[in-house]
């Protein structure tokens, strides 16, 4: 296999790097090495012209657009926020949860007063405010943003609500969903150019592998349903 021939794809560290590494096996592009736990970032399988690497989820985006990754599997949140010069392929439909705006329970919002919202994605709450011309006061957290309107760092936060246990543990509730999220399959655009019948051939692998998935899940929902209703 020439070395240029090669798909580069960057995989999120993770457990949504996992699934979505799954996909690409499904799809026909396996390296089971890539499973092993070890200390190792870079995997390929000749046979299948594929390499991946294990990179930091919020560092997908940057290898693709400077395509040191021809493919990559980022968070729709990511995308938003960071706007990378990147083409999306594919909603790969994993890692669903929602942006969303949430505050303490009893929380009370006085509409006059600049709001102090505390976030990893300023781009995004930015715009968000804009649009409904609210003045804000943006507090740029890397984690635990939960605990900014606990200690009354910020009014409220903007961030990613999954299962909605991290808010209801620490009494936050959602105000406002902004946007669902889940993860896409991203590609460089000169990657695209140079090797486009292979990245469409493995795009168009992985969307027919996540459909079977989705279908799958949903006969098994429709018949846990169905013998529910039966007994
Ligand atoms: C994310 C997010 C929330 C939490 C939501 O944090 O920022 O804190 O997960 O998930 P839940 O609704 O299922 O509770 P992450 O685990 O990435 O850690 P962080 O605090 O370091 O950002």
């Amino acid at each position: 296999m020439s070395e240029d021939r090669y798909l580069n794809v960057a995989l999120p560290k993770g457990r949504l790097g996992e699934k979505v590494y799954a996909a690409f096996e499904k799809a026909g592009y396996p390296c089971p090495e890539v499973m092993e736990n070890s200390r190792k970032l870079v995997f390929e399988n000749p046979d299948a012209g594929v390499r991946y690497f294990w990179v930091k989820p919020s560092d997908v985006a940057i290898y693709v657009e400077r395509g040191a990754a021809d493919l990559g599997a980022a968070g729709k949140d990511i995308l938003l926020e960071y706007a990378p010069d990147v083409y999306e392929l594919v909603d790969l439909g994993l890692g669903k949860c929602r942006m969303a705006v949430a505050a303490p329970e009893n929380y009370r919002d006085d509409p006059e007063r600049t709001l102090r919202v505390a976030t990893k994605f300023p781009n995004i709450a930015r715009n968000y405010y804009a649009d409904r011309g609210r003045d804000i006061d943006i507090i740029r957290l890397n984690g635990s943003i939960e605990l900014a309107p606990v200690l009354g760092l910020s009014d409220v936060i903007m961030d990613i609500v999954e299962t909605g246990t991290t808010l209801r543990e620490n009494h936050l509730a959602v105000v406002d969903t902004v946007l669902p999220i889940s993860a896409r399959l991203i590609a460089n655009k000169s990657g695209y150019r140079f090797k486009n019948r292979e990245i469409r051939r493995l795009a168009a692998a992985i969307s027919e592998a996540i459909t079977a998935v989705s279908m799958t899940a949903a006969a098994k929902t429709a018949a846990a349903t169905e013998a529910k209703i039966q007994l």
